[in-house]
């Protein structure tokens, strides 16, 4: 009798410990949570065109910033508030500034909740976990660290993280959009033109990633 109960038990036993590891993989396998407030510098390529970016990303006061450096070229900033509205202007002579309103926020912390899992890869030399979301965007994250790596835009658009630092503010003063932003009349209208000559009205990062909130939302 007893030599029967046995091989149940050990039965039972491996049973539950290949359980325990299909449930700790699935565990391993959902992308971190983005840290409520961290800074990190960007590598972006757009088709060709090369871009280094600050993002200063801030949960709690519901702000979002891209500080886009074009290579040898513009510096511009990309200023989003929780609320839908994103200022992307100049602080040069030209003083450039058009004002976008979303009807969704900035991304939520855990805006890759939902993602599939496509499994590993290695990019840029680290071994990462790879997922996508909504046919929007391929996102990697370093296996060890959990640490973001590289993501892609379905445009095309590319992303090589290369410092994350988690809990970095940027001062409030920073987050001020300059006052010609606020002015009304004909004069902004011809800024504005200027901007969006630079193709700055529909694909550039900040609107891809309120583009991510809203398709998430609509599914
Ligand atoms: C940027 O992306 C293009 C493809 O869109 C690629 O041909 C080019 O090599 C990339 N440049 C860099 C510096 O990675
Ligand atoms: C959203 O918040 C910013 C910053 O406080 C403000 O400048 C902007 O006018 C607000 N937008 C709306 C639509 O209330």
């Amino acid at each position: 009798m007893a030599s029967a109960v046995k091989p149940i038990f050990i039965f039972l036993a491996y049973i539950s410990f290949h359980l325990s590891l299909i449930a700790s993989k699935t565990k391993d396998t959902t992308p971190a949570v983005w840290p409520l407030q961290f800074h990190s510098i960007l590598f972006m390529n757009n088709s060709g065109t090369l871009q280094k970016v600050d993002l200063w990303y801030d949960w709690p006061n519901g702000r979002n910033f891209n500080i886009i450096q074009n290579q040898l070229g513009k510096l511009t900033y990309d200023l989003e508030w929780d609320n839908g509205t994103s200022y992307i202007y100049t602080l040069d002579s030209n003083k450039e500034c058009r004002v976008l309103h979303f009807d969704v926020g900035i991304l939520r912390p855990n805006w890759l909740d939902g993602a599939n899992y496509l499994g590993q890869q290695e990019k840029d030399g680290f071994l990462c976990n790879v997922w996508e979301k909504v046919d929007f965007i391929w996102y990697f994250e370093d296996v060890i660290t959990k640490r973001p790596v590289f993501w892609a835009f379905y445009t095309g658009y590319t992303a090589h993280v290369m410092t994350f630092e988690v809990g970095a503010i940027l001062e409030d003063s920073q987050w001020q959009a300059p006052v010609y932003c606020f002015n009304e009349g004909e004069e902004k209208r011809k800024k504005e033109a200027v901007i969006e000559s630079l193709g700055w009205s529909d694909n550039h990062q900040g609107n891809l990633m309120r583009g991510i909130s809203s398709v998430s939302m609509t599914l």
